[in-house]
């Protein structure tokens, strides 16, 4: 033999790329920390919000599912989508029937057993059934000595669906306490093949750090050094880092020496916008319970307040290593924590300029100075198009409306100042300019209403802290039909989410609606 033969590799053969492969590159930094997050941050949920999955976005997690490795490549995963009210009824039993028959197995741990949801069958918005195909006996590759494979492979196919839900910010829960035989009979399946799992999917009502088993106590996370070996079963194994925790994962792939906080309550909503806007959403451990924008962050994190109460047990509970509040009136939540340790940050923002400032400090908090500035920048030069648009009707002559902004009906509050000048901005005059500069909503109570109806306002702007406006109503107040804005119905809305809310909301979309109203009357009555 020569030296080459007798090599049991053959380098250059090895080395070889098969015919066509693209090179590996691997993801950038910021896509592997969404993968890894995606991963570590997938929990099975059972506590679903009803809602619905839209069909594109059900289209994308199938396809992901369908992309799953499978032995053989023989994909023995099929789906039912089960929409029939009936039917999710029927299922719901059939597990329910077994979680008895499961509690009564346990023995001792049957009541803790009990105790635990299992299911979120009746709540989920979508059910959705992953069966084992039919005709696997056909598929030898692989499963000639694991004809188990074939199950290794559809749970591929779930975890790839688990996963691409997380990512679309849907819960998933996997129920496999039922009778197979049952499901199977329920759903017409032909005889040889075999239901695994009622999957449970939509939005949710908020997620969890750790698996609920855990926090139930049934289980904890073994160590992972117990889990992985060198060489022989049982001998520990030199790679495994005891201490690194998914969080480490994160920052080592976002490069950061991130010092900033990570684990933050945001009390109002503008500053759980404005993290979100700057890719900082996993920093927020609990948001307002009236957070509506980004509309996601309402699935996604615990609501811990209202605005003038907070739930401080279990915003303590969350471990936050900063809480973000607004203005003097959560002062008493901000007292509280600050007792109990917490680092807490009160912005009292009421001009555009404070708002800005706010913005800026929050970016800055969280490593983000110059995403900050560049997004605070976008915002200003907007701003300057609009003022420069009402410039524009100024140099016509168009006269600009008197503007009465109604933060509140009973009593009648007038606007705060970042709204007061942001109707001046946009070309109209504010008929309580002078009491916006008073930060305190009781001090901009407007004692008398004539007061109103003699400021004889071109245009009302209600927006009424969350409740609807009615504008029929206004226009009904005694001595309203002499009013200009009642008589030429210019009585409009802007809901409170978009303008009373001292950050990106007001500066965006609040500004742009000031900006089409009153642009508007000015090219029809102006
Ligand atoms: C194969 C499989 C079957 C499961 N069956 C159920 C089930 O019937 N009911 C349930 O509530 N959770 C079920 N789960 C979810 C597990 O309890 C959960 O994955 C585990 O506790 C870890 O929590 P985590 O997924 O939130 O990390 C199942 C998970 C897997 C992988």
């Amino acid at each position: 033999m020569t030296q080459e033969t007798e090599s049991p590799r053959d380098p250059g053969v090895e080395a070889a790329a098969p015919l066509g492969a693209q090179p590996l590159t691997p993801l950038t930094p910021s896509e592997a920390a969404g993968v890894y997050r995606a991963i570590f941050e997938r929990r099975d949920m059972r506590h679903f919000a009803g809602g619905e999955v839209d069909e594109r976005t059900l289209s994308r997690l199938l396809l992901a599912a369908h992309h799953a490795p499978s032995v053989g490549f023989m994909q023995p995963w099929r789906f039912i989508r089960v929409r029939d009210g009936e039917i999710r009824q029927h299922l719901h039993r059939l597990v329910e029937q077994e979680r008895l028959r499961t509690a009564h197995a346990l023995g001792e741990r049957s009541q803790e057993f009990l105790r635990i949801k299992v299911q979120g069958i009746l709540d989920a918005a979508e059910v959705w059934v992953v069966a084992l195909a039919d005709g696997r006996q056909a598929h030898v590759f692989g499963r000639r000595t694991m004809p188990f494979m074939d199950m290794a492979s559809v749970a591929c196919a779930i975890q790839n669906l688990w996963l691409a839900a997380r990512t679309e910010g849907l819960g998933l829960g996997w129920v496999s306490i039922f009778e197979p035989s049952d499901v199977a009979r329920c759903l017409g399946l032909p005889a040889d093949a075999l239901p695994v799992a009622i999957l449970c999917l939509g939005p949710v009502h908020g997620s969890n750090d750790l698996p609920l088993l855990e926090k139930a106590g049934w289980a904890s996370r073994l160590p992972l050094q117990q889990v992985v070996f060198e060489d022989q079963w049982g001998r520990p194994c030199s790679v495994v880092d005891a201490a690194i925790q998914p969080r480490d994962v994160i920052e080592h792939l976002t490069g950061s020496e991130d010092r900033g906080p990570q684990r933050i309550v945001c009390l109002t909503e503008e500053t759980t916008e404005w993290l979100y806007l700057l890719g900082q959403e996993s920093r927020i451990v609990g948001i307002s319970g009236y957070t509506v924008r980004p509309r996601r962050a309402r699935a996604e994190k615990p609501k811990v307040s209202a605005f003038l109460s907070a739930k401080i047990d279990q915003i303590l509970a969350l471990q936050p290593d900063a809480v973000f509040g607004f203005s003097d009136l959560q002062a008493d939540i901000a007292a509280a924590l600050i007792r109990a340790g917490v680092s807490v940050t009160v912005f009292n923002q009421r001009s555009v300029d404070e708002i800005f400032s706010m913005l800026f400090q929050v970016a800055a908090m969280v490593g983000c100075a110059d995403e900050g500035q560049t997004r605070i920048a976008a915002m200003r030069a907007r701003l300057r198009a609009i003022a420069q648009a009402a410039a524009r009707l100024d140099a016509e002559d168009k006269r600009r409306p008197r503007v009465y902004f109604e933060e509140w009906d009973e009593p009648p509050i007038s606007a705060i100042r970042w709204v007061s000048e942001l109707i001046g901005l946009a070309g109209g005059v504010d008929i309580f300019a002078e009491p916006a500069q008073r930060p305190l909503g009781k001090d901009r109570i407007i004692a008398d209403p004539t007061e109103i109806v003699q400021r004889a306002p071109d245009i009302v702007i209600g927006s009424w802290c969350g409740k609807k406006f009615r504008p029929e109503k206004v226009a009904a107040r005694p001595g309203w039909e002499r009013v200009p804005a009642v008589r030429d119905g210019q009585l409009f809305e802007i809901k409170s989410a978009d303008i009373l809310q001292p950050g990106p909301a007001a500066l965006t979309d609040g500004v742009e609606q000031l900006h089409r109203i009153i642009e508007a009357w000015r090219c029809r009555y102006g």
